[in-house]
Parts: structure tokens; C-alpha cells; sequence
């Protein structure tokens, strides 16, 4: 639905030249909710707006269901952007006009009639919720209704895309939860497209399919949000991760660090991390009694990615170091993720 290719985007200041996004590839399927994370000043706002040209790019290409978006002249672009729809962190209501004219205020540009207009704007009122909020303001409105405002105008032209901006950024943690199960619910109900950038992991872990972390204007990893999550690569992935899963050791071994290579009577120190059907599978007890092996748990939790369970152990392996390495090749056959953290003194 959506292809980035070699995406390059520059802004001239007074400071100089500032490379925005230095090379942008990325494929967003239909119906998929894409998600893209990165710091303040990473080029996430630079490289949605590129996506229905609100920013130009400097170089490279954007096709847009298989319209190439840079090739538009102004009047082509305002008709393909009917179907890229967008929603902000702060909002964007026009705050003299009620909630109904907000919604239809995108149809009345497009010369609908009033009737027209009512037949579209009050099932989107329903469906976000404000069915008797019609003609409240929006200073009236919490910031989640504000919100759902901002949707349900979003989705007024039947999009085929919708762009959110940081769109929970500005929102508590309750509320922010409550506008993800909004997009999600349009997302299946219209097989919408949905890109949001954020700065928040548990955005993503909430309802993205696939996820790109961006990095001073490169995508330094991108693929499905549970692959991401259990191998996770680049040093800014994995601290996005540890914002929501503890990848942090005992106090006891931050200070000594666990020995990379086996060492003689150590204990070995795993973390695994466990998707989908294998969470429910006792490989504990397996392992336990087919090697022969000790196993503490240091730290434990499971969690949920989307709709799959996922959960990460840390734990530490006494026994026998031929045992200790048996048990280590069982798991790495598996289907496990298996991080090895290290060899480390036995406690005992
Ligand atoms: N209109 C602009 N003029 C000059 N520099 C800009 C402009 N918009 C963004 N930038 C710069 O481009 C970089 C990326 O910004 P932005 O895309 O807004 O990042 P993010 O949304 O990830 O915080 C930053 O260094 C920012 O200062
Ligand atoms: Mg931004």
C-alpha cells in the first residue's frame, strides 16, 4: 500500500543543512498497522508528512497505492490525500466550529450536501463514541474525545491510509489505551492502513504489526513487532524495549560482569524469551529432569504483543558443567528465544 524507496530529506537554516531522513526504505502492506519509534528529532514527523507530502521529499520516491505521490501536481495531490487521512498529537480541531462540524468540515470542502454530509458523520460519531456529544466544542471535550473527534473526521472521506503523528502522545496512560482499541477496532472493521510514529514502546506493543526503529534519519531495524521484541539488534532497540520488559541483571553481577566463555563450575545465566504456544510449555520441568540440572529463576514476566502471550525468564543453570552445556544445545534447538548472558561464579 505504502513504498518508501531512498527517501532523502533535507531543510536548509541558518545553521546549515539538516539531513532530516538520510535514505528511507520501508513497505507497509494493506490493512497492516505499521509502527515507526524513535527519539525526539529522529525524522519520524519528517517521514510521515513525506508520506502524503506535506513535506516534499528531497530524493527518493513515495508510491502511495501505487501512485507515485512526488509525481502530483497540487490539485492531484489534494484528491489522493481524501485517502490519506491524518491525525496529530495535538489534535488539530478547529475550535469555533462543534463536534458534528469538525467531522464534516472535510466533506463540506468537497462539496457534499448537508443530507450527504449527515448520512456519513453521525454513524463516525457512534462509532467513536460521541453519538451525544454532536454539538459540544472541543474546549468542552477531555483530550481522548478531543481525539476520537480527530478520528472520526479522519475517516469522514473513506480513507484508504491513515497517518497518526504521535496521536496518544499528549494523552494519560488510561486514555491512550483506549484510543489504541480505536484504531484497531477501524483497522479490522475498514482493513484501514494504519502508520503512527510514537516515542512510546507500549504503543507498539499494543497494536503494530510490523515496527522500524528510526535513528538519525535511518531505519536502523524494522520487521514483525514480535520478532523485534525477542531479537531485538540495534543498542536503540533494545533500550526502547527495556523501557516495558526489565533486561536489567541483578545488582550482584552489574559489577563483575558475567564471563562470555564457559568457565569451570560456573553457573550459566539465560535469558529466554518465549512467544505464542511455547509459553504454556513446561521447558522448566523438562529441563530439569532430562539434564539433571538446577534452574533458579531470577526474574520473570509475561506479557502480551499485539494479541500473543510473550513472555521473558532470566535464569541461572547449576549442575554438572557437561549437563550445563547439554541443557544449553536442548534450548538453542528449540524454538526459544535464548539469549546467553554469561558464566558466572557459583553463589554457593
Ligand atoms: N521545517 C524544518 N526546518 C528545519 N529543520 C527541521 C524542520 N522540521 C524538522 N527539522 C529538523 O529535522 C530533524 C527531524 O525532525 P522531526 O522529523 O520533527 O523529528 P521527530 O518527529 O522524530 O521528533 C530535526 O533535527 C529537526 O530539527
Ligand atoms: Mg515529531
Amino acid at each position: 500500500m505504502i513504498q518508501l524507496s531512498s527517501v532523502v530529506k533535507t531543510y536548509e537554516s541558518k545553521a546549515g543543512t539538516i539531513e532530516a531522513l538520510r535514505g528511507i526504505d520501508l513497505n507497509v502492506s494493506a490493512g497492516e498497522i505499521y509502527g515507526i519509534i524513535g527519539h525526539s528529532g529522529a525524522g519520524k514527523s519528517t517521514l510521515i508528512r513525506c508520506i502524503n507530502m506535506l513535506e516534499r521529499p528531497t530524493g527518493g520516491t513515495v508510491l502511495v497505492d501505487g501512485e507515485d505521490m512526488g509525481a502530483m501536481t497540487e490539485a492531484e495531490l489534494r484528491k489522493a490525500r481524501q485517502k490519506i487521512s491524518m491525525i496529530f498529537q495535538h489534535f488539530n480541531l478547529l475550535t469555533s466550529r462543534t463536534v458534528y462540524d469538525n467531522v464534516a468540515f472535510p466533506l463540506e470542502i468537497q462539496g457534499k450536501s448537508p443530507e450527504e454530509i449527515r448520512t456519513i458523520v453521525l454513524p463516525l460519531l457512534d462509532l467513536v463514541g460521541l453519538g451525544d456529544r454532536q454539538d459540544y466544542y472541543p474546549s468542552q471535550l477531555s483530550g481522548g474525545q478531543k481525539q476520537r473527534v480527530g478520528i472520526a473526521r479522519a475517516l469522514a472521506s473513506q480513507p484508504k491510509v491513515l497517518l497518526c503523528d504521535e496521536a496518544t502522545s499528549a494523552l494519560d496512560p488510561q486514555t491512550t489505551k483506549s484510543i489504541l482499541a480505536l484504531l484497531r477496532d477501524i483497522n479490522s472493521r475498514f482493513n484501514l492502513t494504519i502508520v503512527l510514529i510514537t516515542h512510546e514502546m507500549q504503543v507498539i506493543k499494543e497494536i503494530c504489526d510490523k515496527v522500524a526503529v528510526i535513528e538519525d534519519g535511518r531505519i536502523v531495524e524494522q520487521g514483525p513487532v514480535l520478532e523485534v521484541f525477542t531479537k531485538p539488534q540495534a543498542k536503540t532497540t533494545q533500550d526502547f524495549i527495556s523501557t516495558i520488559i526489565n533486561r536489567s541483571l541483578p545488582p550482584e553481577w552489574s559489577e563483575t560482569p558475567p564471563s562470555p566463555t564457559p568457565i569451570a563450575g560456573a553457573d550459566l545465566l539465560l535469558r529466554l524469551s518465549f512467544i505464542g504456544q511455547a509459553a504454556d510449555e513446561p521447558i522448566i520441568a523438562g529441563l530439569i529432569r532430562r539434564f539433571n540440572v538446577d534452574i533458579s529463576i531470577l526474574y520473570g514476566n509475561i506479557d502480551h504483543i499485539k494479541d500473543t502471550p510473550y513472555g521473558t525468564l532470566l535464569v541461572s543453570l547449576t549442575g554438572d558443567d557437561n549437563n550445563i552445556q547439554e541443557a544449553l544445545r536442548h534450548l538453542q534447538e528449540r524454538d526459544l528465544g535464548i539469549e546467553v548472558i554469561g558464566y558466572v561464579a557459583r553463589r554457593h
